[in-house]
């Protein structure tokens, strides 16, 4: 069949999962008819890493970006194809910078978040530069360790300001906690952050203007983090958990990213927020996987169908002005950044678009959940992560969960 083609990249490290499954539901999709009738057809490949001409045409329409956050040359042609060539990517390549955790948490609290206290202090080891010692003598002033902590007050968290993976993460009850902590931070640029003894931890993973919020158990091996659990908050908090993730993707134009907040007593605290492109591997996200993939198909392909064009810039003023707005309350100042953020990623015209172009996905991504097929990715991707005295425990673990999803599934779409 002829129609407009566009072309989808996978820039990816080491995953192997979520690419073939994002991969089969874009095949099993087909073309996709669009507004006026035209025809839409997709085609998927993944990216290789080699020599680029900074005047080169590159042949994709939209990037899936898995690999920029730590490999540089990818990144710098992420930049160029998204400068030069008007590549949409998921996500911005400007905005790396704000992806430690420092930026964003500086631009939720100037927009009144509940962020928690937190204090950045200097490097405790001097940095690698021959104008170090120069400068530091000249500049650095002496600084009282432990009556930050005082005033932050125990226990609190120790954390790099750029953190993600728990790489450098510590809970510190007292003194002595804090000096062995900070001696060990060496060369890492550390925050020191109020500690929420939380009754419920939520991390929402949100992809254009879909977000799944899940119940997380931090201190649970990987398999086990995420709970299926579907009435863990109240609408109120749950409704805050969903306004603030987009609420991050809609400042940063991200729209691939994950959100942790902590809620205790009603109040909810957003803590780890900058995970762009984050971690969707089948073995992490189990029950909440196929959910995850369809919603990244929807998402690339709305944005080609409708030739949804990407934004550079920040234009942080719209949201900085709901901020320092007297008269609105912190409720009505979530009201207007959702109001903002449905804007942003244009939420209605996604929902009519998936309800016209794409009101058959849900039955192909059952339909393929529940057969053959998907059941070998998830054998494949357990031999390959899981050692193999484990390997019979862990493909029953998850087929029984992904076993509940088709069933759950299965009888949302015969009800809708
Ligand atoms: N302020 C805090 N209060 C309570 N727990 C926290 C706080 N900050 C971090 N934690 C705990 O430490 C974990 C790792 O911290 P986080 O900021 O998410 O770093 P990372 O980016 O490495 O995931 C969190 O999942 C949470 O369990
Ligand atoms: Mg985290």
């Amino acid at each position: 069949m002829t129609g407009t083609r566009h072309q989808v990249g996978l820039l990816l490290g080491t995953e192997e999962d979520w690419p073939r499954a994002f991969e089969t539901i874009l095949g099993r999709l087909g073309p996709v008819a669009g507004t006026g009738g035209v025809k839409h057809v997709f085609e998927c490949e993944r990216l290789s890493i080699e020599p680029f001409n900074l005047r080169d045409q590159p042949r994709y329409d939209l990037v899936i970006d898995r690999l920029a956050y730590w490999y540089y040359q990818p990144r710098e042609w992420l930049k160029k194809v998204s400068m030069m060539n008007g590549v949409y990517l998921l996500n911005n390549p400007f905005t790396f910078q704000s992806m430690e955790k420092h930026t964003a948490y500086c631009a939720m609290m100037r927009l009144g978040l509940k962020v928690p206290e937190t204090v950045l202090v200097p490097y405790k080891n001097p940095v690698d530069n021959a104008r170090y010692a120069y400068t530091a003598a000249k500049y650095n002033q002496p600084f009282d360790l432990d009556a930050i902590a005082e005033q932050i007050g125990y226990p609190l968290f120790m954390k790099p300001f750029d953190g993600g993976g728990w790489r450098g993460v510590s809970k510190i009850r007292n003194p002595a906690e804090l000096h062995a902590a900070y001696d060990a931070s060496g060369e890492m640029l550390m925050h020191l952050q109020q500690c929420i003894d939380f009754d419920v931890f939520s991390r929402s993973l949100s992809i254009g203007p879909e977000t799944m919020v899940m119940r997380f158990q931090p201190d649970q091996p990987m398999h086990q983090r995420y709970q299926v659990d579907h009435d863990f908050l109240s609408p109120q908090a749950g409704a805050e958990a969903v306004t603030i993730g987009r609420l991050v993707n809609a400042f940063f134009r991200w729209e691939f990213n994950s959100c942790e907040t902590l809620i205790k007593d009603g109040e909810v605290y957003p803590i780890d927020y900058a995970n762009a492109c984050p971690d969707v591997a089948l073995t992490s996200l189990h029950y909440y996987f196929p959910w995850a993939m369809k919603a990244l198909v929807k998402w690339c392909v709305f944005v080609l169908a409708t030739a949804r064009r990407p934004k550079l810039d920040l234009d942080t003023d719209r949201f900085f002005e709901v901020a320092d707005d007297a008269g609105l309350s912190y409720d009505d100042k979530l009201g207007v950044y959702r109001e903002l953020a449905d804007a942003y990623f244009e939420t209605e015209r996604y929902e009519d678009f998936c309800a016209t172009s794409l009101s058959h996905i849900d039955e192909i991504v059952l339909d393929w959940v529940a057969g053959p097929d998907f059941d070998d990715l998830l054998v494949q991707t357990v031999r390959a992560g899981f050692p193999p005295h484990e390997h019979d425990q862990f493909i029953a673990h998850f087929r029984g969960l992904l076993a509940l999803w088709v069933r759950d599934e299965d009888a949302r779409v015969r009800s809708a």
